[in-house]
Order: structure tokens, then sequence, then C-alpha cells
């Protein structure tokens, strides 16, 4: 088993990976479960691939699960789905001491991480992440967040899980396209700091995409360190060191924003596309080389990532999808810092990146 430290000061917790962990949630658990009854919430596709698993798991250590499970999907993230499970862990008794259990992808664990964040002003929660993005980023780092009309994440708090556990197994019910979307999330790390990381996804990501485990478990865990020390170096993204992990994401966000954040590109997709631009925003201005740019956009193509924007069939201009820049979250005092790169495995934030030149460069890559 890889066993991942996240090293907070207080409240430091461990992130285990190794197949079979969802058949073990009870004993994984151990002692953190204090009563009888184990409350946990879930999705109904997640219910029904993993449901009975972890059931019997904690059945096994003498527990009885109460089983909340939530309609699949983005809009699950809403103050509605929040206000109904909050009222549910009350109803359920749930105190400052005990352990949640988020059981599903980033949704269930971003929706599930909030309310342990605001029930009797903060209780403990245990990630059990189901999607390969939930393993190798939402369910480390104690972001947690929903969604309103004004977008996507701005309700939220941070709050650290008390443990993560990760089983690659949990992928093999994942559809094809969605094992996909987290892939990006994975190369992610080799780009952002970890260039022989990269070679490696070059080498195994196809054999990763097609199932292999030794592979997703190498991946989950060297994705896993990286988050976790950028995370106990810069926990509440004041210094710059976690604002890294937002490479790919300003430019993936406005194409999820003219997308209307719907199935037509999933958030990693869209990642990976961001990535490539950010790539090819570099080279343009100097500062790598296009045909390292180019390398990235060539492993996406073999990946079945995005990695032509004029691909996508957008109908829009570069200065449209500026716009959806300026109302992202990380806009800051009239600024928005960009995630850029001096070559792979190297990122840096870049503070002084001029709009109209980025609306420019899009309309060269919408209309090549
Ligand atoms: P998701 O939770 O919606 O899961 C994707 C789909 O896969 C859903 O239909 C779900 O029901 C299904 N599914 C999940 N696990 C499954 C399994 N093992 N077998 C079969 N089906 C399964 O999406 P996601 O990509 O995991 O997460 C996206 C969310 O994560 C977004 O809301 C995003 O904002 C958030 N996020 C948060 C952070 C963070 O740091 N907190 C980071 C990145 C993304
Ligand atoms: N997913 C970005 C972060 O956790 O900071």
């Amino acid at each position: 088993m890889a066993v991942v430290p996240v090293s907070l000061a207080g409240r430091p917790y461990e992130v285990r990976i190794e197949r079979g962990l969802l058949r073990r949630v009870g004993e994984e658990c151990g002692a953190r479960l204090r009563k009888a009854r184990v409350p946990i919430v879930t999705d109904a596709h997640v219910y029904a691939a993993w449901g009975e698993a972890v059931e019997q798991s904690l059945l096994a250590v003498g527990k009885q699960p109460a089983w909340r499970v939530l309609p699949a999907g983005e809009s699950t993230k809403s103050w509605d789905q929040l206000s109904a499970t909050v009222d549910w862990l009350l109803a359920e008794e749930v105190e400052r001491g005990d352990h949640i259990l988020a059981l599903g992808g980033g949704v269930i664990g971003d929706l599930t991480g909030f309310a342990a964040s605001i029930l009797k002003r903060g209780c403990n929660f245990i990630q059990l992440p189901t999607t390969l993005l939930a393993q190798v980023d939402s369910s480390v780092g104690g972001k947690t967040a929903i969604n309103t009309e004004a977008g996507k994440n701005l309700v939220g708090a941070f709050h650290q899980p008390s443990l993560v556990l990760g089983d690659p197994d949990a992928l093999d019910t994942l559809p094809r396209r969605e094992v996909g979307a987290g892939y990006a999330e994975v190369v992610k790390y080799g780009l952002l700091g970890d260039a022989a990381f990269f070679d490696w996804c070059e080498a195994n990501g196809p054999a990763l995409l097609a199932g292999e485990h030794e592979a997703r478990e190498f991946a989950i865990a060297r994705s896993v360190e990286a988050k976790a020390r950028i995370v106990a170096e810069d926990e509440r993204e004041t210094t710059g060191a976690r604002a890294l992990l937002n490479l790919g994401h300003t430019f993936g966000h406005a194409l999820e924003a003219q997308t209307g954040f719907s199935d037509r590109l999933l958030h990693g997709e869209g990642v990976a596309m961001g990535m490539v631009l950010a790539a090819r925003y570099s080279a343009r201005k100097g500062l790598m080389d296009m045909a390292e740019a180019e390398r990235i956009a060539g492993h996406f193509a073999v990946t079945g990532l995005p990695h032509q924007l004029s691909a996508l069939g957008l109908n829009c201009t570069g200065a449209a999808l500026v716009q959806h820049m300026l109302h992202d979250k990380k806009m800051d005092a009239g600024t928005l810092p960009f995630v850029l790169m001096r070559g792979i495995g190297s990122a840096f934030l870049a503070r002084d990146v001029a709009l109209d030149d980025v609306a420019q460069f899009l309309d060269g890559e919408l209309h090549p």
C-alpha cells in the first residue's frame, strides 16, 4: 500500500492507496468510527456500483451504514442538496467527533466536505474517492464547495478530511470518458513540476487508460505525493504554490463556461485543452519551445483528450472566451493570474498577462 502523509500542522492525515480498500472500508477507518451507525453520503451511480461492497465491509466490523444517496451530477452541488444533507446529518444525530463518509467523485466529496465543515461548526469526514479526478485531486487538500447561480465553487470552505482511501479498483466501473478526464489532472502534475513523471505518462498513459491496475496505482500515488507537498506548503493558496495546481484551469474554465458547463466538455477535458493552450501561449511569449508545447498536445492526441481548440466546434471569438475568464474566481483586484510554463515540469504564476493579447492568441487557435 502507498501511504502519503499530508503534513498539516495540527491536522495531519494520510492518503492510503491500494487496490481493495473499498472492500475494507470498515477495517481501514478503524476507531475513527466511534458509533454503531455510520453516515455515508454517495450518489446513485456510485451506490449502484459500490454500495453493497462498502455496506458489507462496515457490517463486517459491526457497523450499520446510514446511507444518503443523492442524484449523480454537478447539479447536486447546490444549496438545496447541501441544506437537505445537513438536515439529514442532524437527524442522524452526528456529533463533532463523529466521521461522515463521502463515497464518490468530486461532487460528493465537495458537497459532503462542505456539509461537514458547517455541521456543528465543523465535524470530521473521510474521503472515499471513486473517480480518478477525485483520487488524484479533489479528495486531497480540503477544498470543499457548492455552486450557486453566480458560478461554480463560489461558496465553500477549507476543511481537511481525516483520512482518504483511494482504491484503484473503483475505476473499473467508471465510464472510460470520466477516466480520461481524471487522467488530464494526472498529467498536470508532470507538467507543473515533475518532467520525469510526464515522461512516465507518455510511456504508460495508454496502459493506465486501458485499465492496467499497476499503472493506475503508481499514477495516483505520484499525483497525491505532489498534491500533498503543495498543500502542506500553501494550504490556503496564499503564497502562490497551490495556485500552480490551476495549470490549464483558467483557459479550461473559459471553455467550460462557453460550453455551458455541460457534457459537451468535462472539467478534465477542459483542463487538458487548457494546458495545451497555456503551453502554446507560453511558447508564443518565448518562455518555452513550441516543440515542447506540441509534445504535450501530442500526448493528449494519443490519449483521446482535446488538444485542438478549433476542433471543439465553438462558435465564438477569443474575446468572448476572455470575457468568461473575467468571472473566474481567481480574479484578484482586477488582474487574473495565469499559470504559464518555462518548459515541461516548470510552471510558474504570471501576474502580468495582458488579456487582449490572450484574446488575440485564442483567435489564432480558434481559426488556425
Ligand atoms: P463526479 O463526482 O460528478 O463523478 C463523475 C460521474 O462518475 C458521476 O456520474 C458519478 O456518479 C460517476 N461515478 C463516480 N465514481 C464512479 C464509479 N466508481 N463507478 C461508476 N460511476 C462513478 O465528477 P468528478 O469528475 O469526480 O468531480 C468533479 C467535481 O470535482 C466538480 O464539481 C469540481 O468542481 C470538483 N473538484 C474539486 C476539487 C477540489 O479540490 N475540491 C478539485 C477538482 C475538482
Ligand atoms: N484543485 C486545486 C486545488 O486543490 O487547489
